[in-house]
């Protein structure tokens, strides 16, 4: 049998043979994963460790937050905060950036995260996760501001996600390829599991919270009627539907397998781009999938090369298998 590779391993390797990654980097992603551990840790407990249900406090979004997307926040901040790779972090369930306190050093980097992915799933034992984002701090300013976090995705360093589900597993890029690393408890480290993922170009299985159908505008609703037609539409083929509502796993099941994951823009909030957030959710996806052969846009432009305007930034998302995403966009460009 060959050798486990560790993550470690796997990192080390990545900076030594390959030059990809900086040791500051390699550093800060070491980091990262160790949170996640923690935080797979509290997730396992569950009742056992009384962190489920909600803290009764509310996110810059207006979301109530759970007990355990703060908690995921301060596991990632402690752990995060003294190892000097890093100039602050900004995260979903913090209203402003979080910039390294003067007792620590300051690294060149800026880490972006959403704590806690499927808050909604946390009670009910279904997979959640943790999304993050590595960008590196702009060049030439003294101190760092929330405008230097201001990036367009394509400029990610790195990004990632772990997903927290019957096995616990951290998907990784830093732009060759994606990666996936599954947590041996025992020995208490991820091991590469899986290199070079590719996702299918075509596929036969789609993702949208359905409920929400009469707020959609009509590109989404065209591209979701005609898959519902089945072999008797256009398509001329059956699709088979999946919301598991954690966005971690939904993205998690199109690396694996392939398919069609939507959060468009709709009606209930007009004057929002979207649900889900730009910097903390769809960029890190948006990279992985691309990295793995699928695409990702907002129905009129690729998601990494959109400019944000705010930290909080709310965007559309398209993404998973190339031909697919590439059908949703094209109709919305002919409306
Ligand atoms: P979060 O828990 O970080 O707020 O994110 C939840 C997101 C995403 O993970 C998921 O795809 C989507 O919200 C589910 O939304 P609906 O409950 O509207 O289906
Ligand atoms: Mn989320
Ligand atoms: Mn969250």
């Amino acid at each position: 049998m060959p050798p486990k590779i560790s993550l470690t391993r796997y990192l080390v390797e990545q900076q030594r043979v390959d030059g990809l990654i900086p040791e500051q980097l390699r550093l800060l992603l070491e980091v990262v994963a160790r949170a996640c551990k923690s935080i797979s840790q509290a997730v396992n407990k569950g009742a056992l460790g009384g962190v489920l249900g909600t803290a009764n406090t509310e996110n810059v979004q207006g979301e109530i937050q759970k007990k355990l997307d703060i908690i995921a926040n301060e596991v990632l901040i402690e752990a995060n905060e003294w190892g000097g790779h890093l100039a602050a972090m900004a995260s979903e369930e913090m209203d402003t950036i979080y910039v390294v306190p003067n007792r620590y050093p300051q690294g060149e980097y800026l880490l972006l995260f959403d704590p806690l992915d499927g808050s909604s799933n946390i009670d009910v034992n279904v997979s959640i996760g943790t999304i993050f984002s590595v960008l590196k701090k702009p060049e030439g300013d003294a101190g760092v501001q929330e405008k230097d976090f201001l990036q367009a995705g394509a400029r990610q360093v790195a990004a990632g996600y772990c997903v927290y589900g019957p096995q616990t597993t951290l998907v990784l890029t830093v732009g060759d390829g994606v990666a996936m690393f599954t947590l041996d408890r025992e020995q208490g480290s991820f091991v590469l599991t899986q290199e070079d993922v590719r996702i299918p170009e075509d596929t036969k299985e789609f993702a949208i919270n359905m409920s929400n159908m009469r707020h959609w505008d009509a590109p989404v609703k065209r591209y979701v009627e005609e898959c519902l037609q089945g072999t008797e539409g256009p398509r001329g083929k059956d699709f088979n539907m999946r919301w598991i509502a954690s966005m971690v796993a939904d993205v998690h099941r199109i690396l694996t397998r392939g398919g069609i994951f939507m959060y468009p823009w709709d009606k209930r909030e007009p004057d929002k781009p979207g649900k889900l957030r730009l910097m903390y959710e769809a960029n890190p996806m948006s990279w992985l999938i691309e990295q793995a052969g699928g695409a990702a846009t907002n129905g009129r432009q690729r998601i990494l090369d959109i400019q944000p305007g705010k930290l909080h930034e709310r965007v559309s998302v398209i993404l998973g298998s190339k031909n697919e995403v590439k059908r949703v966009t094209s109709y919305h460009a002919k409306l």
